[in-house]
């Protein structure tokens, strides 16, 4: 069992990483730690996913600190100043089709700033041989996509070869195997998780489910890619955050785990499911709303079929999801029903403009 002190949350003003803050604050009944959190704010950063964290525990136990993570000296500074010892890391680039446009970016962020996070880490903790025993650990979040593209059957466990297809994919592989590196080379005290696709609040409106929300609250079309056969293992966002933290207090050092949430679904299928709560929610007729869906070309490379084995850490960790998929769907579509003013200020680009005059560069740090 590990004690955590000063947290370092990379891209914490994201989907997952604000769920993590929120899941620690709030739900967490050990939470007794600080949190620093870096974020570079970039399209899917967004400071309003924490506002009710910053007003309650801010300059107290949470700090924000509006930043890159491939800034060496910033993050050295931070390591520093706040005597970090643990590392959740979440921020990166993280859409598939983006990454199809333009890989640069998830070269730099996912592969550059994972290096400046572990060597910082590596440096400020001064590994040795020893310290594999010691309280410190560098946490790495990723994806189930390293692994590629399954059939119709299989699973991905921890020891399928890694074959990513996408730009977004191969980053992320690229950034795991660093920190394996680390951790082989160096004794860097490392964990991984390989997560299946997450759902839940604060996801921004550019991956599926948020997406189609949004467009049949709006009567815009539905646009599914290729044949919508493509299927992929849906977990809600707190059954993840839950896994992170067993990992961080109990999961074994130089060890990666995949987590699942036992979900599969067709894209098509889980669309008529997704129409059907939120039309009843929002008394739209559903009828109508299916004729909205449009067939569109399909994703460059587009990986068919992706399914989580999470037997070993049921096994090792005793971790389970515990949300059904028409619960998180029902809560999901209720939160962005409740919060139109969040997906308004995304698009009118007054959050933009406000991040621009409040802050700057490394905010608060020296
Ligand atoms: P997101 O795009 O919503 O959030 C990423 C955050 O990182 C944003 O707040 C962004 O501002 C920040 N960021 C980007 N570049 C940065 C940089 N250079 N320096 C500092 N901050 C930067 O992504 P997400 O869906 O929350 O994903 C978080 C992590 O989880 C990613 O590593 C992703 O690969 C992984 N993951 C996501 C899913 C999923 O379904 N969303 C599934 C498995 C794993
Ligand atoms: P996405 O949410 O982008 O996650 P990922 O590509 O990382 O799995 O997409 C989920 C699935 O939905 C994927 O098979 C692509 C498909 N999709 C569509 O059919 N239409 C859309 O508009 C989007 C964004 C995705």
């Amino acid at each position: 069992m590990r004690t955590l002190k000063n947290i370092l949350v990379t891209g914490g003003a994201g989907f997952i990483g604000s769920n993590f803050i929120h899941y620690l604050f709030e739900k967490d009944s050990n939470f007794n730690y600080r949190i620093i959190n870096i974020d570079a704010l970039n399209y899917a950063g967004n400071l309003m996913n924490l506002n009710d964290v910053e007003e309650k525990w801010g300059g107290k136990r949470y700090f924000f600190v509006k930043g890159d993570i491939c800034d060496a000296v910033l993050v050295h500074d931070l390591f520093n100043k706040y005597d970090i010892d643990t590392v959740v890391h979440f921020a990166a680039e993280s859409h598939v089709d983006r990454s199809i446009l333009g890989p640069g970016d998830f070269i730099k962020t996912n592969v550059m700033g994972t290096y400046t996070l572990l060597d910082a880490a590596r440096n400020y903790w001064k590994i040795s041989d020893s310290s594999m025993e010691t309280g410190v650990l560098f946490h790495h979040i990723s994806t189930d996509e390293v692994y590629g593209s399954l059939g119709e059957t299989g699973y991905f466990t921890e020891t399928t070869p890694y074959d990513p297809r996408s730009p977004y994919s191969a980053t992320k592989a690229a950034s795991d195997h660093l920190v394996m590196a680390y951790n082989h080379t160096y004794r860097l005290p490392v964990t991984i998780s390989n997560c299946s696709n997450n759902y839940g609040p604060y996801q921004f409106p550019e991956k599926l489910i948020p997406l189609m929300i949004l467009n049949i609250l709006e009567g815009k079309p539905l646009p599914v890619y290729g044949d919508g056969k493509n299927i992929r293992d849906w977990i809600y966002v707190e059954d993840h955050c839950r896994a992170i933290v067993d990992i961080l207090i109990r999961g074994e050092r130089g060890c990666k785990y995949n987590i699942g949430g036992e979900n599969e679904w067709e894209n098509i299928n889980l669309l008529y499911l997704l129409i059907d709560i939120t039309a009843k929610k929002a008394g739209i007729d559903p009828v109508a709303v299916k004729n909205t869906i449009t067939y569109v070309c399909d994703r460059p490379g587009h990986d068919r079929r992706y399914a989580i084995d999470s037997s070993q850490i049921k096994k090792e960790l005793g971790w389970k999801p515990l949300v059904d998929f028409q619960t998180g769907l029902e809560k999901t579509v209720e939160w962005y029903l409740c919060n139109l003013d969040w997906i308004n200020s995304i698009r009118n680009g007054e959050y933009r403009k406000w991040i621009a005059k409040n802050y700057t560069e490394r905010e608060t740090v020296i």
